[in-house]
């Protein structure tokens, strides 16, 4: 159960002891561990200035996209809509940028900070059509304990 998490997500952001990248590289690594569907997690954040997106800490496999221009992929329309992009079909997406052939669906939820939308939790799945509200409800929750942690 995803709610089952939350303590979890809770302790990684409460251990003031660790940087802010090893404790969003444990939140990565604890949901892709503990989510059969979640088969690659990352964040992105806007970069400085510049219309783009830039990689954060992940899980998963390197990806070669760690530069998204803001408009493009599903990250990059996100960056721009600030709403949440569920797609249960990558091959659906015509605005899409592929990681691995294998991905099938992908769930994009932005990260406000003080109502900005300052970047977004990436996650890609080999399984096609497994995000519900459940997960969009709970990555909300995450983002916005992370949000806590960057002020
Ligand atoms: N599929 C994303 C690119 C990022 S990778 O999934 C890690 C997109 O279309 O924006």
């Amino acid at each position: 159960m995803l709610k089952d998490l939350r303590p979890k997500i809770t302790a990684i952001i409460s251990d003031s002891d660790t940087s802010i990248d090893m404790r969003l590289q444990g939140i990565c690594t604890l949901l892709k561990e503990s989510v059969p569907y979640y088969d690659w997690v990352g964040f992105y954040f806007k970069n400085g200035d510049k219309e783009e997106l830039k990689l954060g800490p992940y899980a998963g496999e390197p990806t070669n996209h760690t530069i998204i221009p803001f408009g493009k992929g599903i990250c990059g329309q996100v960056a721009v809509s600030n709403e949440n992009f569920v797609v249960p079909d990558v091959k659906a997406q015509d605005n899409y940028i592929a990681c691995s052939l294998n991905v099938k669906s992908e769930i994009v939820v932005p990260l406000f900070l003080n109502g900005k939308n300052i970047g977004q939790i990436d996650i890609d799945s080999k399984t096609p059509d497994p995000f519900t509200k459940e997960d969009e409800r709970f990555l909300e929750l995450v983002n916005a304990q992370v949000a806590k942690i960057l002020e």
